[in-house]
């Protein structure tokens, strides 16, 4: 079209310059025009002409060539019919000019028309004849069906049912695709190289000819991922605490949109197709590997991504130390546990060592030494939920003193239990021994399985007094030892208390710590008791009679009802079985003896021979004092309160030779009775007053 125009703008000018030459050579030579374009474009079936005009030269013979081939060949005036190559098509006119008539597709040629007159030249004009046929149902196709990222290439290419394009175009979103190292425009098609996701959108193709302009579009999806996906946990933490809650999400790019897959502990999870897995109220079980992988459902491709997930529980309770002697009582254990939780807790003792530590369950062991007795050695225990501690001194033993406790057992032999215990960390171990030989464990004697009690048994009382038994209380930070030496039955204090009217006495009694006591006689001396119902049997002895049998662990008594006109004498006789020991002072209740109230009327009535009086009254006090002093320097076994005091603060390690301090003479243990100690009062009981006893302790 547009070359059509030009050649109409410069058509003017042509024939100018030709008539020039047609007047130059007016009568001499032949000259030939073209009388329009000589360029054509003509739609199929449409009527064309290839116009010339000629002069200088009355019908020339003109010829014209399809390129180069003669298809016409006519001399113009002439009565002969021109010579065609298709007269269906082809026509010449009387003025030389070829016409086509229904002009088909095939004619597009160059043709020639070539005039000649002899003796006049010959002249030759060309053309070129293009016919188009208009475009009609333009179709767009891919190949191959699926665009993948990453594959080499794909291809749109059009196809027409119709038609002779003159110019193709190709559009991608609206832009021209020209060839580059990305697209390769070709004939009919365009190839897209290593097509990626951006590749993805509207492909147009822009068919154009003389006659018509035809547009057709195709929509690529270039398939792609799963990219790399992420994988992450909400919120957010290096590890979560058993019963919390979290999601995790795994998530990537991709077309058509990935699906997820989860899998953990070997096997696919099920419901979390979507990429968010919820975990709620976690278990620790449900800590481990989680893997996850996308699909592309399209193209099968797909990508994993796993992450480990901590859950994580602290143990239960709290950490315990302990510390223990190991290797034969030489080197100390100090041991620390805090079992279960996941993970287990890390246990060390940094004060002790820096390098070594244990999970849930730790021991280290040191040789003892002086600077560990008394020390503090804290237990880190470092869990990622919770830290903590504990404590734990080791100690050498402790200054202690014995304790000693007697029974009789089933057989009737007396069984005499001393107890050495000393505060100690670890705990001390105990041995035995009977003068210097060991004691083991026999008929005889018993350890019990802690070491810290010793039973004698034995028949005989004064076998027990044979010996001096020594306990050592041993652990690796050190040594106790203490001296037993038994001591008959004695009783080492005593006191009576009256109540407000003087019909019940309490009587209280202490005993050596080392006393071998299995039971107690208290015995009365005086006027028979009144029974309760006031029938009264009076009677008088001047014999200590028993009147209450108390067990050896009895301290106290009570005795009723008494006639506070009259006077009682008591006394505690200790037993250890069939063997008395020393009894013990005698306590008087009752109206005075050595004063008698008539004496005191008498003194008062007679002021005349006071003066004498008062020489017998001292005379009488003189004499009172004196029995006293007699009657203290009759030292009794065992010493009273003193002993208790000297026993309490004893600290050097043979503690015996204090109970020993008032012995005058061994009593005979071997004196048998046949009343047995071991029977408690057969007396009425009574709610007695309030306990008293506290007293005598001050
Ligand atoms: C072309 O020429 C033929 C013969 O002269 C005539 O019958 C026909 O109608 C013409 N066609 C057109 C489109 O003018
Ligand atoms: C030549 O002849 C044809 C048909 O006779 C006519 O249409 C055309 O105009 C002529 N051309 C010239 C240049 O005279
Ligand atoms: C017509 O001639 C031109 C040059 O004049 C040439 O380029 C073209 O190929 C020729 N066309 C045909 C169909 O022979
Ligand atoms: C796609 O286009 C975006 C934006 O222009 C670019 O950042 C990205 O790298 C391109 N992707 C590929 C695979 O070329
Ligand atoms: C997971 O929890 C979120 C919010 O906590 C909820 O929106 C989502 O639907 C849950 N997903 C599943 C699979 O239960
Ligand atoms: C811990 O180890 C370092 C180096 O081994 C040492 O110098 C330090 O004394 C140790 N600390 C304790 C408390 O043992
Ligand atoms: C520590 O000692 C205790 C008692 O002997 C034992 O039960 C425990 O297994 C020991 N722990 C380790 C970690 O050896
Ligand atoms: C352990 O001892 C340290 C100081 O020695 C003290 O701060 C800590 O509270 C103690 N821990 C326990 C559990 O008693
Ligand atoms: C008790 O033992 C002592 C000393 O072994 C002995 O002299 C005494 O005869 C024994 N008494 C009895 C009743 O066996
Ligand atoms: C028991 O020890 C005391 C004091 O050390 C001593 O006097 C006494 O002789 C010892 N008794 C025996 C039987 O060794
Ligand atoms: C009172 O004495 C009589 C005879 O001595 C006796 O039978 C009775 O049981 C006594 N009553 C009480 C309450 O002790
Ligand atoms: C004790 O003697 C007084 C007077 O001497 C008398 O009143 C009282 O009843 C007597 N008590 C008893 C229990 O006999």
């Amino acid at each position: 079209m547009t070359w059509l125009d030009g050649f109409g703008r410069l058509r003017p000018v042509f024939l100018g310059i030709l008539l020039s030459f047609s007047f130059q050579g007016v009568c001499c030579e032949l000259v030939v025009s073209s009388a329009g374009p000589t360029w054509v474009n003509a739609i199929a079936g449409s009527n064309v002409t290839l116009a010339v005009s000629f002069s200088g030269a009355p019908d020339p013979a003109v010829t014209w060539f399809k390129g180069n081939l003669p298809v016409v060949t006519w001399t113009i005036g002439s009565s002969a019919p021109p010579d065609i190559a298709n007269r269906e098509v082809l026509r010449i006119e009387q003025n030389g000019s070829l016409t086509f008539v229904n002009v088909p597709l095939s004619s597009s040629s160059n043709y020639t028309v070539e005039m000649t007159k002899s003796g006049l030249g010959k002249a030759v004009i060309k053309f070129t004849l293009r016919v188009f046929e208009k475009i009609q149902d333009v179709t767009l196709s891919m190949q191959p069906d699926f665009v993948r990222e990453g594959t080499d290439r794909f291809t749109l290419q059009y196809s027409i049912l119709q038609g002779v394009v003159e110019n193709q175009m190709w559009l991608f979103t609206g832009r021209e695709i020209k060839t580059s190292s990305h697209y390769l425009v070709e004939q009919r098609s365009v190839v897209i190289l290593k097509p990626n996701r951006n590749d993805t959108g509207r492909y147009t193709v822009s068919l154009t000819n003389p006659f018509n302009h035809v547009q057709a579009h195709m929509d690529v999806t270039v398939l792609y991922g799963p990219d790399e996906p992420a994988l992450e946990a909400r919120p957010s933490q290096s590890f979560y605490v058993l019963g919390e809650s979290l999601s995790l999400s795994c998530r990537a790019e991709g077309f058509p949109q990935p699906t997820a897959e989860w899998e953990f502990g070997g096997q696919t999870l099920p419901d979390s197709r979507e990429g968010v897995l919820n975990l709620t109220n976690v278990q620790t079980s449900q800590g481990g590997l989680y893997t996850c992988t996308l699909v592309n459902e399209q193209t099968n491709e797909r990508r994993q991504k796993s992450m480990i997930l901590n859950i994580y529980e602290k143990p239960p309770g709290n950490p315990i130390c302990s510390v223990q002697s190991a290797n034969g009582n030489v080197d100390l254990q100090y041991r620390c546990r805090w079992s279960g939780g996941t993970p287990q807790a890390q246990l060390s003792f940094p004060a002790l060592s820096n390098t070594s530590s244990g999970a849930g369950n730790f021991n280290l062991t040191l040789a003892a030494s002086d600077n560990l007795n008394g020390k503090t050695v804290t237990c880190m225990a470092v869990h990622p939920v919770e830290q903590n501690q504990c404590n734990v001194t080791a100690l050498g033993p402790m200054e202690f003193l014995p304790t000693v406790g007697t029974t009789v057992d089933s057989e009737g032999k007396i069984v005499v239990a001393i107890h050495c215990v000393s505060a100690a960390s670890p705990e001390a171990v105990v041995s035995w021994s009977k003068g210097s030989e060991a004691v083991a464990s026999g008929i005889t004697y018993q350890i019990s399985s802690d070491t810290t009690q010793l039973k004698i048994r034995n028949y005989n009382v004064s076998n027990f007094f044979q010996q001096n038994y020594t306990c050592t209380c041993r652990n690796p930070l050190g040594t106790q030892r203490r001296q037993i030496q038994l001591q008959g039955p004695s009783i080492s204090d005593s006191s009576l208390f009256p109540n407000q009217e003087g019909t019940i006495v309490t009587l209280t009694w202490e005993v050596p710590p080392t006393s071998v006591v299995t039971g107690f006689d208290i015995q009365m001396k005086g006027p028979d008791l009144l029974s309760r119902n006031r029938t009264q049997t009076r009677g008088t002895s001047d014999k200590y009679r028993t009147i209450q049998w108390k067990p050896g662990s009895a301290r106290s008594t009570d005795v009723f009802v008494l006639d506070p006109n009259l006077t009682y004498r008591f006394r505690v006789i200790p037993r250890a079985r069939m063997t008395e020991g020393e009894p013990s002072e005698v306590h008087r209740i009752g109206p005075g003896e050595g004063l008698s109230g008539p004496a005191i009327a008498g003194i008062a009535a007679g002021i005349p021979c006071s003066l004498l009086f008062l020489l017998l009254l001292a005379g009488l006090i003189y004499l009172c004092v004196y029995c006293n002093k007699n009657k203290s320097r009759q030292t009794r076994y065992p010493v009273s309160r003193a002993v208790e005091k000297a026993i309490t603060t004893q600290s050097d390690p043979a503690p015996h030779n204090l109970l020993t301090g008032g012995l005058k003479s061994p009593p005979d243990y071997n004196r048998l009775q046949q009343t047995p100690s071991e029977r408690s009062g057969a007396l009425p009981t009574f709610v007695p007053p309030p306990p008293v006893r506290v007293a005598t302790t001050v």
